[in-house]
């Protein structure tokens, strides 16, 4: 019967029992004593396993000798105890049945030797058959099934917010449009400009940067809800923490504050680290030896303690304490920049840094204003290495204060949202949990490039 490499390493076969499994050729290693050893992969865990092809077999000269990295095949044979070191079991071969050879083994772009992550990414379409790449997308499996556990078990409801939309949530102008206009043969309205009303939707449409507005339309009637899927920002920021294409987690909790927000912020990532501690020990092992060292000690930390909060006006104070010299100002009411958010939680704090009452002006119209009528209920939690990882805040339940605050900044329209403050409105929070800055955060990559399968960045759309 055919079964799973990970389940054969995990012990969970007695040896002697006969298994057949199906995968690709890592390596080919000829023994003196007329036969061969295979490390087969099949994706399941970060090791192969290793098959004895004995020169018995009816292709051994034919097919077996010739097999190179990249070739699939189906091996069914004994289970045994294996002498080698570093596993426990071995695939001793009755049979190989060779499916696919690799065209030419000297072109092949994955050869059997460590390759650098820029190069990987030209060939992305085979970089899953790498060890890293293969533990990279095992944790992001783990992670996002964690995601959806974590929610489930607290009785939240997942909801799909669509992908196309008209609603801007954060102002910030960098939406992709969604159109069926001829571009050679716009539609003109009488003022000149594009006539919208001709196209698909009857109106301008554009692939959606949150789906936190629509969340809050239903945590205002499920109070527990969370989205969990993909967004698109057309930043044109080439830096390796920014993705056009990108999947984001957003829970929204109804009569909740900002305090409210963050403790779950913290439970929340907590307990993904956890579970990844758990369920992805070989390969957080793979990325704490061949990426980042401090992989294990800081995910065992920052499972097992609690996150530092401080104010924006106290971290502001901080920076400009510090000796550092840094590229970007630092001033009460300016943006934080990476390097001032790294500098916080690497320098400063020493892990994790829940950072909260942001400056209402460099902030989204939708977070709640606070007394000081300076600052809003806004959270970023800052990890090291990374920086940003979550965004969130209280939302302006008050109807009257949010039409001032999309007054302010030129919006118009939302009627549907102002509703939602119309009819049985409450103090309501949220966050977004950047999912591939979380997962170089996990693994230690530095490029969040190669937290995804297929990235979207400025220029680079191929696949
Ligand atoms: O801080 P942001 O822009 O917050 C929002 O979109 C809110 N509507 C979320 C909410 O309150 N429901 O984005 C949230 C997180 C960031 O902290 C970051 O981790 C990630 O999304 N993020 C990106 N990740 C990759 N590439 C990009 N271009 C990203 N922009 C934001
Ligand atoms: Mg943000």
């Amino acid at each position: 019967s055919v079964v799973s490499i990970k389940v054969l390493l995990a012990g969970q076969r007695e040896p002697g029992c006969e298994v057949t499994v199906q995968g690709w050729i890592r390596s080919r290693r000829d023994s003196k004593g007329g036969f061969s050893f295979l490390a087969v992969h099949d994706g399941s865990a970060q090791s192969a396993i290793q098959v004895v092809a004995p020169g018995e077999l009816g292709n051994y000269e034919a097919e077996i000798l010739k097999l190179t990295a990249g070739c699939s095949v189906i091996v069914s044979g004994d289970l045994v105890a294996s002498q080698g070191k570093g596993q426990s079991v071995e695939i001793q071969a009755k049979q190989i049945e060779v499916c696919g050879w690799v065209d030419d083994p000297d072109t092949y772009p994955i050869a059997k030797k460590r390759h650098s992550f820029e190069y990987l990414r030209t060939v992305a379409h085979l970089r899953p058959r790498t060890n890293t790449f293969g533990a990279i997308t095992r944790v992001r499996t783990v992670l996002a099934n964690a995601v959806h556990r974590y929610f489930y078990e607290r009785g939240f409801q997942w909801i799909n917010s669509p992908l196309i939309t008209a609603s801007d949530c954060e102002g910030a102008g960098e939406m992709f449009r969604v159109s069926t206009l001829d571009l050679m043969n716009l539609p003109r309205s009488e003022n000149g400009g594009i006539d919208f009303s001709e196209d698909f939707f009857g109106r301008e449409a554009f692939l959606t940067v949150s789906g936190q507005l629509n969340a809050e339309a239903y945590c205002l009637a499920m109070s527990k809800v969370y989205t969990f899927g993909p967004t698109f920002r057309a930043e044109n920021s080439n830096t390796s923490r920014h993705l056009a294409e990108f999947w984001m987690v957003e829970p929204e909790i109804a009569f909740a504050n900002l305090d409210d927000d963050a403790a779950l912020a913290e439970d929340f990532l907590r307990y993904l680290l956890a579970q990844v501690l758990e369920h992805c020990e070989d390969d957080l092992a793979f990325f704490n030896q061949f990426v980042d060292d401090g992989v294990l000690a800081r995910l065992q930390k920052v499972a097992s303690s609690s996150f530092e909060r401080m104010d924006y006006s106290d971290a502001i104070k901080i920076l400009e304490k510090s000796n550092k010299k840094f590229e970007f100002p630092v001033r009460w009411g300016l943006d934080m920049q990476s390097e001032h958010e790294r500098y916080l939680c690497e320098e400063h704090v020493g892990g994790p840094l829940i950072v909260t009452n942001y400056p209402k002006d460099i902030k989204a119209f939708y977070m709640r204003m606070n007394d000081d009528e300076k600052t809003v209920a806004a959270m970023d939690v800052l990890a090291p290495g990374i920086g940003e990882i979550i965004g969130g805040s209280q939302r302006e339940e008050r109807l009257d204060v949010l039409e001032r605050r999309m007054a302010e900044q030129g919006l118009e329209g939302l009627e549907w949202y102002r509703d939602l403050r119309r009819y049985g409105t409450v103090a309501h929070a949220g966050f977004g949990l950047g999912f591939e800055r979380l997962l170089n955060y996990i693994t230690g990559m530095e490029n969040i490039r190669d937290a995804i399968p297929f990235p979207r960045t400025p220029k680079h759309a191929d696949y």
